[in-house]
């Protein structure tokens, strides 16, 4: 499939910036600079991590991928719901600021946890 090698290479440059702008939010958001809400970052990252999707579902359609089969996968899935989950807790306007750290340290864990098994593609089991 001719097509293939760039969409994964979409999906990556996509995910790298998906890290880069979370990363971005959650510094600013940790030391007062809350103006990014009103700025072009308040929807970039969601026209990024759409994108990012977009090109992942097509790795899936494309590719020999299957969550059910290659354990990485699925499990990178799983993380993906979890690092979305501990995101919106950490960008969150209100929330204890205890709460919101604890929150982005999960959601960078996993997003690390992401990265790992996309790169390594583990043989779990
Ligand atoms: C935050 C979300 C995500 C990040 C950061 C991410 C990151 C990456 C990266 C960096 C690679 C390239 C790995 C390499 O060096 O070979 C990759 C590959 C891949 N990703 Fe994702 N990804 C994300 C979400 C998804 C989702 C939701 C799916 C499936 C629905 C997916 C499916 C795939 C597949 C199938 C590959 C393997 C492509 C190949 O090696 O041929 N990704 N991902």
């Amino acid at each position: 499939m001719e097509y293939y090698l760039p969409i994964k290479h979409m999906h990556m440059l996509f995910a790298y910036l998906s890290a880069l702008l979370f990363v971005a939010r959650v510094l600013m958001d940790q030391v007062g600079y809350q103006a990014w809400r009103k700025s072009v970052l308040s929807y970039i990252p969601h026209i990024n991590d759409s994108l990012l999707l977009t090109f992942a579902f097509l790795l899936v359609a494309l590719g020999p991928w299957n969550p059910f089969a290659h354990a990485w996968l699925g499990i990178k899935l799983l993380l993906l719901i979890g690092y979305i989950v501990a995101g919106l807790i950490a960008l969150r306007i209100s929330g204890q600021v205890p709460v919101k750290r604890i929150a982005a340290l999960l959601a960078l864990a996993q997003l690390v946890g992401i990265f790992y098994l996309a790169t390594a593609k583990p043989d779990i089991f």
